[in-house]
């Protein structure tokens, strides 16, 4: 079975809903139909795996550029699906996308700006809301989107895909079986050199030319702005969404503070500077520290260490560690020790063990997922999503990981901004961690 002919038909999960069941939570469907927020780089992404599906119809697609919507109209022609109805016109062009009675649920994908009123407004529609990384600006406007997700019934996603990385997931699987003993400390983050993402020349989105804004293409357009403007983890969701699954935050466990700590900013200027002296760009007073630390303690006695590692030249690696009473992974070495059982008390290589404790879930779509972006793991978030809208139950990264995964952006700037003073924890649940229990991946009724 290839992946344009594959159609997952899950069985109905029971018992996972948590939100009130209104008529969001009615019968299942069939079919998925959604509507698109955003088609730039990722969105497009997200649209490659709707074009898969048998299960799954394309009926809007909303973008303040055409370029955009352009790579995605052909994109839909090409696969032989029917035109969506496309919304463009300026900014709150999507709330027209938002008005069709005819829409399931939205993926948003546009700058993180705009990710807060979005997703409100479509819970506020009833349509189930997959929304890309970071689900608002300030702690307030996590709130907002908890608040919103409860008052409406409608479940809220953020569309964390490492969560969903087979490595990444034959961990949690070697966790819940006790391999590393009992969980003490985790570490994970995004350290991936993105200086040929935040900087182009405005025609190719990857290397190329040091500008930023108008000028530019894609992420370039309005990310780099964030790391002028403000200092603090811009990115902790890669981290954050696997360290929640491990060590089972809100699920029995929870964050209860954070402290961060920025480096000075050098790596954009520098990158400027070199590929193109004398720019203007090179001049800008960069706030973002190339470095950014948060260390988090947890209800249950965990440290968890995240880090934003963007600016600087390095090979790619989201520095993933979890070790416990009786053993450790370290993503950045691949290896794994466990006492008693690795050979010669030395590092091993993790291929064999995550050969053995590859997650079942893996094992029974690798082939769905062979070919989807990010290894893999995109096919894996989106059918999730799917499955869910589809079922008319809980996503299973919910609002309330949702929140806490991202939250840890304005809590760092904060924690920085006042001298490295720590933040307390919004307890998103109000209490409901103490009994919730982590239903992530433990099945196969929809991730
Ligand atoms: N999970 C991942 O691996 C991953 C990878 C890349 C990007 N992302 C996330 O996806 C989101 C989008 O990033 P991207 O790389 O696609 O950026 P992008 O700039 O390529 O695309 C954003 C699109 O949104 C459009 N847009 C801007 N404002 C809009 C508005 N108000 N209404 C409708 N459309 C609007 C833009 O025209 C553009 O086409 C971000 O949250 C980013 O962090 C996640």
């Amino acid at each position: 079975m290839n992946r344009r002919e594959f159609i997952h038909t899950g069985a109905i999960a029971s018992g996972i809903a948590i939100l009130p069941s209104g008529s969001i939570f009615a019968a299942s469907a069939t079919k998925v139909r959604l509507g698109y927020i955003g088609v730039g780089a990722r969105g497009m992404s997200h649209i490659s795996e709707g074009l898969l599906r048998d299960d799954v119809e394309i009926v809007a697609i909303c973008d303040t550029q055409e370029s955009s919507l352009k790579i995605c109209r052909e994109a839909i022609a090409k696969a032989g699906k029917p035109a969506a109805k496309e919304y463009t016109g300026g900014t709150d062009a999507y709330k027209h996308l938002l008005d069709r009675k005819d829409i399931d649920a939205v993926i948003i994908a546009t700058p993180w700006q705009f990710h807060h009123s979005q997703s409100i407004d479509a819970m506020k529609a009833s349509k189930y809301v997959g929304c890309e990384v970071i689900a608002g600006l300030t702690v307030k406007e996590h709130w907002d989107i908890v608040n919103t997700s409860e008052q409406t019934g409608v479940p809220y996603m953020t569309l964390e895909n490492v969560c969903y990385r087979r490595d990444v997931m034959a961990v949690l699987n070697m966790t819940r079986q006790g391999l590393f003993g009992e969980l003490v400390h985790a570490e994970g983050g995004y350290q991936h050199n993105l200086r040929n993402v935040l900087f182009n020349n405005g025609k190719q989105y990857y290397g190329g030319g040091v500008e930023y804004g108008p000028k530019a293409l894609s992420e370039a357009q309005w990310r780099t702005q964030f790391n002028i403007d403000t200092d603090g983890d811009l990115y902790p969701t890669h981290g954050a969404g696997p360290v929640i699954n491990y060590l089972n935050i809100n699920a029995g466990n929870r964050f209860t503070n954070l402290v961060s700590f920025s480096s000075k900013a050098r790596g954009l200027a520098a990158y400027v500077e070199e590929q193109a002296p004398g720019n203007a760009n090179a001049k800008i007073n960069y706030k973002n520290g190339d470095i950014t630390q948060t260390m988090l303690n947890c209800a249950n006695g965990e440290t968890v260490m995240l880090t934003h590692d963007t600016h600087l030249p390095r090979p790619y690696s989201l520095g993933f560690r979890v070790q416990g009473t009786k053993g450790i992974w370290m993503d950045v070495n691949r290896s794994i020790y466990i006492e008693g059982q690795s050979k010669n008390d030395a590092w091993e290589p993790v291929k064999e063990w995550f050969a053995k404790y590859d997650h079942p879930l893996w094992k029974k779509y690798e082939q769905e997922a062979s070919g989807a972006g990010h290894g893999g793991m995109d096919w894996f978030v989106f059918n999730a999503f799917v499955q869910a809208v589809k079922q008319k139950k809980q996503t299973p990264i919910d609002v309330y990981d949702s929140a806490t995964m991202s939250v840890i952006a304005p809590l760092s700037t904060k924690s920085i901004a006042e001298g490295n003073k720590p933040q307390e924890f919004p307890d998103f649940t109000r209490g409901k961690w103490k009994s919730r229990k982590n239903s992530f991946a433990l099945d196969d009724s929809g991730f």
